[in-house]
């Protein structure tokens, strides 16, 4: 049932190439430059005059959906605020039938996003789901929906769904910002066709697994690590932080890496492991700064670049490197490389990664 992989975890990992194209399919054609999304057709007028959108979500699926406000404002120019699902439950939040609240969850019963779209809906707004669990109770109370065709995740800790959240939300993105002409049909058709490209560029990402398990074995004992990542980099830090933290138990936090030296870079010293989101997009020289920072301070830096990067190369410890796409597509890329590595680290210290110490699931609990 693992299909010869020690663990779910990994099977997840390795699944992504093709969960990502079960996402795509019947949704976006390249030569024409069409995303169409049958789930919230029928709100296509609404969604060319509204305000904001507010996105509610709980862990990865939280991460996806700054993923998400990164995209949706960048492209359809939409403004876009994402709540973690139990902060805004408890709030009293200012939401009206003018809104688009969209719930995004892999499981579709987390308790804490159920109960504030419950509220949302209360308050007059349209509700949309981004689930994986087809018929799950999230996707019930929902108006409208997309569904990520990730298949079954087995893994407690999310992988393959979390890369088709973010594959759903480039497609509501790009959807929106071809119903808000927002977008020219010529970026529309680059980027739809870098987008058919992903998987493939995925399985590139999978060929680094050997490098990686070398370097997660220099850093099995580490007690901490920082990811750091600047614009759809700092999502993807988070992400990578959250992955270690629950399946190794080592501490790790993620952080925009500019915000490093407004108190993280104390801590940094020939201990502390450093990750930096450092590709070649519109941060890459910032970045770069900051990974100078780090390295004057005798921090151990890890980079994930790419192909072909040599600056960074003659700066990092390690590298790790990723296939060179539009930015919009590295938090796809970037993320690969960073569950191999917190799998790795976790199976060298002994954990057991499909099943974490006191995690579940699917938290139905609030
Ligand atoms: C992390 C993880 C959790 C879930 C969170 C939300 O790997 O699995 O942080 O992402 O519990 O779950 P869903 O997406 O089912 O609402």
């Amino acid at each position: 049932e693992k299909g010869g992989f020690d663990h779910f975890m990994l099977k997840e990992i390795y699944e992504q190439p093709r969960s990502i194209k079960d996402c795509m399919r019947g949704r976006i054609y390249p030569e024409k430059g069409l995303v169409q999304l049958g789930g919230i057709k029928e709100f296509a007028e609404k969604l060319k005059n509204i305000d904001r959108i507010v996105i509610v979500a709980c862990g990865t699926s939280w991460h996806a959906g700054l993923v998400g406000e990164y995209l949706i404002e960048e492209y359809a120019r939409i403004p876009v605020e994402v709540e973690y699902a139990s902060e805004f439950r408890y709030r009293n939040p200012i939401i009206s039938e003018k809104d688009i609240v969209i719930a995004v969850s892999q499981s579709g019963e987390t308790a804490d996003t159920m109960a504030a779209i419950e509220l949302a809906k209360e308050k007059g707004a349209t509700i949309f789901g981004i689930c994986n669990v087809v018929g799950a109770s999230i996707p019930r109370l929902s108006h409208a929906g997309v569904y990520t065709h990730a298949g079954p995740e087995i893994g407690v800790a999310s992988t393959k769904a979390f890369t088709a959240q973010v594959t759903v939300l480039t497609l509501m993105a790009l959807y929106m910002a071809q119903q808000r002409g927002t977008i020219t049909q010529s970026k529309l058709i680059h980027l739809l066709t870098e987008l058919d490209n992903i998987p493939t560029m995925v399985e590139r990402c999978l060929l680094s697994n050997d490098s990686i398990k070398e370097i997660s074995a220099k850093f099995k004992d580490a007690r901490n690590f920082l990811f750091l990542g600047r614009g759809s980099g700092f999502p993807v830090a988070l992400e990578g932080a959250l992955k270690l933290k629950e399946i190794s138990y080592i501490h790790a936090e993620g952080y925009p890496a500019a915000e490093m030296k407004h108190g993280p870079i104390a801590l940094i010293d020939e201990e502390m492991p450093v990750v930096f989101i450092a590709t070649k997009n519109s941060s890459y020289e910032k970045v770069i700064s900051n990974i100078q920072e780090v390295k004057a301070r005798k921090g151990k830096v890890i980079a994930i670049v790419t192909e072909g990067d040599t600056v960074v190369k003659n700066m990092a410890d390690f590298v790790i490197e990723i296939p060179d796409a539009d930015e919009i597509f590295l938090p796809l890329l970037a993320t690969i490389p960073l569950q191999l590595l917190s799998y790795h680290i976790a199976v060298m210290r002994g954990c057991n990664v499909d099943q974490p110490r006191n995690l579940a699931k699917s938290v139905t609990v609030e």
